[in-house]
């Protein structure tokens, strides 16, 4: 058993939360497990609550379209949420609920060791860019250690209003080039540089 699906286990079994009593399953997320790219949605919906499985609703078949059109399948890159049961309702995560979840994700982060993590909407975001606005950052990357941290909006934002969809598709493109230079791409602590301009520093 690898370390991640014994990470899951746990997960599975985690209690901390009181909607851990309301879940059908949690959802820790999946993907291959050496995966570059490591995506980071919020929550769980009704869909994935049902199938244990992140990104399987309209949001997801959202995401994988975007992912297709830089050539990608889903299972070559992660998905996870920043919490792993479902808010009845769809709310929003409750500040301690995410910090419940936060060791988690922690945890799949070093075991997935991505070369670049995305988030996805701006409890995502908050995670990586704290006190930063996702319309002020998004389709921005900043390299720290050896890992690429960039925000996007989330794709169910972007089936709502046309205008972000745009966006977010033209966020995705970027991804490919970052990635590719990744390896030569200076740390860039503590400004954030808009990818654009990090695609043609390095
Ligand atoms: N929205 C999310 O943030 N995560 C999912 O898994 C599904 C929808």
């Amino acid at each position: 058993m690898s370390a991640l699906s014994e990470l899951y286990t746990e997960i599975v079994r985690c209690q901390r939360c009181e909607i851990a009593r309301l879940r059908t399953h949690a959802v820790p997320g999946e993907g291959a497990e050496n995966a570059e790219i490591l995506f980071i949605g919020e929550a769980p919906g009704y869909h994935e609550d049902q199938l244990g499985r992140p990104f399987v609703g309209q949001a997801g078949q959202f995401l994988e379209r975007l992912l297709v059109s830089i050539d990608l399948k889903r299972e070559q890159v992660y998905i996870a949420n920043v919490i792993k049961c479902r808010p009845l309702g769809n709310r929003d995560p409750l500040p301690t609920e995410i910090s419940n979840c936060r060791g988690w994700l922690e945890k799949q982060i070093e075991l997935i060791a991505p070369r670049m993590i995305v988030s996805l909407g701006r409890f995502s975001m908050a995670m990586f860019f704290p006190g930063k606005t996702i319309s002020k950052i998004h389709g921005m990357a900043q390299k720290r250690g050896n890992i690429i941290y960039y925000a996007m909006y989330h794709p169910a934002a972007a089936l709502h209003q046309n205008g972000l969809r745009r966006e977010i598709e033209a966020d995705m493109q970027k991804i490919p080039l970052l990635l590719a230079q990744a390896k030569t791409m200076p740390a860039t602590e503590p400004s954030l540089q808009p990818a654009q301009l990090k695609m043609f520093e390095v």
